[in-house]
């Protein structure tokens, strides 16, 4: 019922050549896949080259962040409808890099998301726990309040459009990824307070992905777990041929 969802999260790396001959070597390694969505997510100087490499390939392309205003003096800003014109379909939001060290709050991911899905992107709205709220037994207390500040007064119809990416911090880029059973409780958690926000229908067809540390060898596991519908992956996602092994998880 749910079409999985495999993104990869480049961060800051690759260049605009770099970037498009990942595409090149990527697109026949995931041709045949059956049912699978797949997105990549460069920086943002190379998704216009990025989306015409992948046009008329099943790769989708999300920006990594984007402004609230269309346009404006905001100097250093991205609008939404500037991704569009870029070529995207989606866009990550809230990354807890960017809660980190760039002060997104999740007022201000609340923001984003809103004037995303006006401009009609998907929005991959990320929230996890760090360790330290982990070990004080806060996990769900974090989670909760994330994903209620993140999806503040959006209605049914605009849910659609969003993905939910859970990303304990303390799995992101230290090879230590959550087990499946770790992870499946959270996700679990999380699709309950979509169903108390919203409805159970709308709870059943929300994409919940798993993000931190996810690999080749460990993606058949998490997507084994029945509210885990997808991964966004860091590092794993470099290279075109780890990336394809992920979203070919189910062969
Ligand atoms: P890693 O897969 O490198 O742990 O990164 C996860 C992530 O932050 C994806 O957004």
């Amino acid at each position: 019922m749910r079409t999985p969802l495999i993104a990869g999260n480049w961060k800051l790396f690759k260049t605009i050549s770099e970037a498009t001959a990942f595409v090149t070597a990527l697109k026949p390694l995931v041709a045949e896949v059956q049912g699978v969505e797949v997105v990549i997510s460069p920086v943002f100087t190379a998704l216009s080259s990025v989306a015409a490499a992948a046009a008329g390939s099943r790769i989708r392309v999300a920006a990594q962040d984007c402004y609230w205003e269309e346009e404006g003096a905001f100097t250093g800003e991205v609008a939404p409808g500037l991704l569009k014109d870029a070529g995207c379909s989606h866009v990550i939001i809230g990354h807890s890099e960017r809660r980190q060290y760039f002060g997104e709050t999740d007022e201000t991911a609340n923001r984003k998301t809103r004037a995303a899905l006006a401009t009609g992107l998907t929005v991959l709205l990320c929230v996890g726990e760090t360790l330290v709220q982990r070990e004080a037994g806060d996990t769900f207390t974090v989670i909760e309040s994330q994903i209620t500040g993140g999806l503040q007064s959006l209605v049914a119809e605009e849910l659609k459009q969003v993905v939910i990416a859970y990303e304990p911090v303390w799995a992101i880029g230290t090879g230590k990824t959550a087990s499946d059973e770790q992870a499946q409780q959270v996700h679990a958690f999380i699709r309950q307070l979509v169903a108390k926000l919203y409805s159970q229908a709308d709870a059943d067809q929300i994409l919940i992905l798993y993000g931190g540390s996810v690999k080749p060898e460990n993606v058949k596991g998490l997507m084994s777990q029945p509210d885990i519908d997808g991964a966004l992956v860091g590092g794993a996602s470099l290279k075109a041929d780890s990336f394809a092994a992920i979203v070919r998880f189910n062969s």
